[in-house]
């Protein structure tokens, strides 16, 4: 069957809260989407949508450097959410609209009252998407990662709800105890969310260099999120739950964590992805890595017979 198709004919077209995206595989807020030149570089590129930094109300610098080692197996940073502050974002997506695909803007606020600011200002943006609520920044000293405290998400959610006239989806922190999963999909179940990002780094790991006998990044004495090959089997496991979970709702899961190449993509669409983003991947190699994620997938989906990502998107099997 896989020789009856030709590769112009396998779309990779999906869609997130009813908005077309021309490609599944795009950029993770964090690497090389903080400035306007980085975001028109992913406008220009394969990537099916444009994904901001995480803005807070008011520019940041973040933690103290090193606070990003790319290693063998992966990454780890404690960047602090630096960032131009949410209006460069927000006044960037009238020119980002030239290019074929939407522009999501990921929002981190400092306190609750940031968040619904922000939330409430970006209403005036005909041109922003989507919101991508970030309840999972490992990264800032003293500040706890709100998708851990389910009432607190639940609190937030209500205030943002109230204020917010885009479609709003969460990055969510990686879980990894059964009950966990059910209690935020019962918080994400009383919301119109419109999508939930699967996941962001496995916060507060330590990565040592043993010629030195000391960590390798300089923030929280060396603690930071940890991203690449090393989180993939967490990130798959939070994608599959979320989406059995969920998937009563038009809600999509979009999976984070360990993609690399188009296996990768293609193992996170048939836990249940409607899309993939790539982090520590497009860290290393910058904007080509969407194009080849992309023929990978494709060489895939021929090899197995599929024309579309919905041919086998969540239809992993049990044995
Ligand atoms: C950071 O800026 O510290 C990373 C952002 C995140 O992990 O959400």
């Amino acid at each position: 069957m896989s020789n009856d198709i030709s590769l112009n004919d396998i779309s990779l077209s999906t869609k997130i809260a009813g908005i077309a995206l021309p490609s599944c595989i795009y950029n993770a807020s964090g690497p090389l989407c903080s400035t306007a030149d980085e975001l028109h570089a992913i406008g220009k590129s394969a990537s099916g949508a444009i994904l901001s930094k995480s803005a807070t109300l008011a520019k940041r610098a973040g933690n103290p450097s090193p606070r990003y080692i790319d290693t063998k197996w992966g990454s780890i940073n404690s960047m602090g959410l630096p960032n131009e502050g949410y209006e460069l974002y927000a006044n960037l997506s009238n020119e980002l609209n030239a290019y074929d695909k939407p522009y999501f803007m990921s929002v981190s606020g400092m306190s609750f009252d940031e968040n619904v600011t922000i939330i409430k200002e970006l209403a005036n943006f005909e041109h922003i998407s989507a919101i991508e609520l970030n309840l999972s920044c490992p990264n800032v000293p003293g500040k706890p990662q709100a998708g851990y405290d389910f009432e607190q998400s639940r609190s937030l959610l209500e205030a943002v709800f109230a204020v917010a006239t885009k479609p709003i989806g969460v990055k969510l922190p990686p879980y990894f105890d059964m009950p966990h999963f059910e209690m935020m999909a019962s918080v994400l179940n009383d919301f119109p969310i419109a999508f939930a990002t699967c996941i962001n780094s496995i916060g507060n790991g330590l990565v040592i260099d043993t010629s030195l006998e000391s960590v390798v990044i300089k923030p929280k004495h060396g603690f930071g999120g940890i991203g690449g090959d090393f989180i993939k089997p967490t990130a798959l496991a939070n994608v599959r739950k979320f989406y059995t979970l969920l998937s009563d709702k038009k809600l999509a899961i979009i999976g984070c964590g360990g993609i690399k190449n188009g296996m990768d993509a293609f193992e996170h669409i048939l836990c249940g992805a409607s899309a993939v983003q790539i982090g520590t991947h497009f860290m290393r190699e910058g904007t080509p890595c969407f194009k080849t994620i992309e023929n990978e997938l494709k060489s895939i989906m021929k090899e197995k017979g599929y024309h579309s990502i919905d041919d086998f998107k969540g239809k992993l099997k049990d044995i």
